[in-house]
């Protein structure tokens, strides 16, 4: 899995990707409402001379989270701690890292659904009274007292809004989702991306890669640099939409952004299961992926797409997938009807 080009989980190779991190708002493309929103906020914080509230930024994976929050702490001029949910194992942890914290600094925490529930019960009182209440000594002579930390911004991410426990939703005063990038956004992105790494290419190139890049920036740098490599082994100077078509066919990125495996897991629903509704178990077991895989990576591009359907007794093919993998839709009998969809 981790093999996949069209991986959103970032790689041990994505390295290069943090000299293409945009610094500043002006230069982050796309994501105009979270933005504007975000923008207000930091000028205002900085007016006022405070930290910035606590902000929780949410949505897929590979979609800007964490460059956001790089650029959020450089507007607001102040230092940049960066951890995760898993990373934090134990409270000291977490407590070590909250009383260096220097005044309004942001402190970011990835993945923060993975937080162990003693980890984030210290969190608490340190984002809302900017206090940390640490127990000393043990059994009955254990006793608890009150250390002061400096006012700071705590960011999360998480992919998962609703694996966040409320009492710690609650405390962030910004919520922000990330939504997958347009196309137009994309062309940007790898213009941008291309003129920083000196690859030359065409407009069309880039439309191309961008179409199938998953709304997802992480992707469509990736792809620019294979493509560039198929590029280069042709012997040419700059990438065309034709060359960037044919890599991406050789690839095994079609013209939708899926790959091997999400045509695979496609196939099985309209082969094995007759288009659905079937469940995410089945589903997982006919192509040997664990559930989680599929909830997590594959899912949630299908859905977006619309190929795929959510029902309270299993996922659908649409007619849209079906389309796309050039199968004739069965209309007749497997087609949902209202009673199979979620009303929330
Ligand atoms: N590189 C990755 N994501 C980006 C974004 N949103 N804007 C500019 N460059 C990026």
């Amino acid at each position: 899995m981790d093999e996949r080009i069209i991986a959103t989980i970032e790689q041990s190779s994505d390295d290069w990707q943090y000299s293409l991190r945009p610094r500043r708002l002006n230069e982050y493309i796309g994501q105009e409402k979270a933005k504007q929103n975000l923008s207000v906020f930091v000028k205002a914080a900085l007016n006022r001379r405070e930290a910035l509230d606590h902000v929780l930024l949410y949505g897929p994976p590979g979609l800007g989270k964490t460059t956001l929050a790089g650029i959020i702490a450089n507007e607001l001029g102040v230092n940049f701690r960066q951890t995760s949910g898993p990373a934090i194992e134990r409270t000291g942890d977490l407590a070590a890292i909250l009383t260096n914290l220097q005044e309004r600094d942001v402190l970011f925490i990835d993945e923060i659904h993975r937080l162990s529930r003693q980890v984030e019960e210290i969190l608490y009182s340190a984002m809302e009274d900017f206090a940390l209440d640490i127990i000393i000594g043990k059994g009955p002579r254990a006793r608890s007292i009150r250390v002061d930390i400096a006012p700071f911004t705590l960011i999360g991410a998480t992919t998962k809004a609703g694996a966040l426990s409320p009492p710690l939703r609650d405390r962030f005063g910004v919520i922000s989702r990330l939504e997958y990038y347009s196309t137009d956004a994309l062309v940007e992105i790898i213009t941008r991306a291309a003129q920083i790494l000196k690859i030359p290419i065409e407009p069309g190139g880039a439309t191309e890669i961008a179409g199938r890049s998953r709304g997802t920036p992480r992707i469509a740098n990736r792809l620019l640099k294979r493509v560039r490599d198929f590029a280069q082994v042709e012997g040419s100077a700059t990438i065309t939409d034709d060359i960037a078509d044919r890599a991406l066919i050789a690839l095994e990125v079609d013209a939708a952004g899926l790959d091997h495996t999400d045509r695979r897991m496609l196939d099985a629903m309209i082969k094995k299961f007759r288009g659905g509704p079937v469940g995410l178990e089945t589903i997982a077991a006919s192509i040997s992926e664990t559930r989680e895989t599929i909830e997590d990576i594959y899912e949630p591009y299908l859905l977006q797409l619309g190929f795929i359907m959510r029902t309270p007794r299993g996922r659908v093919v649409t007619e849209a997938g079906y389309r796309h993998m050039g199968v004739a839709y069965p209309k007749a009998d497997n087609s949902p009807t209202l009673f199979d969809f979620e009303t929330t």
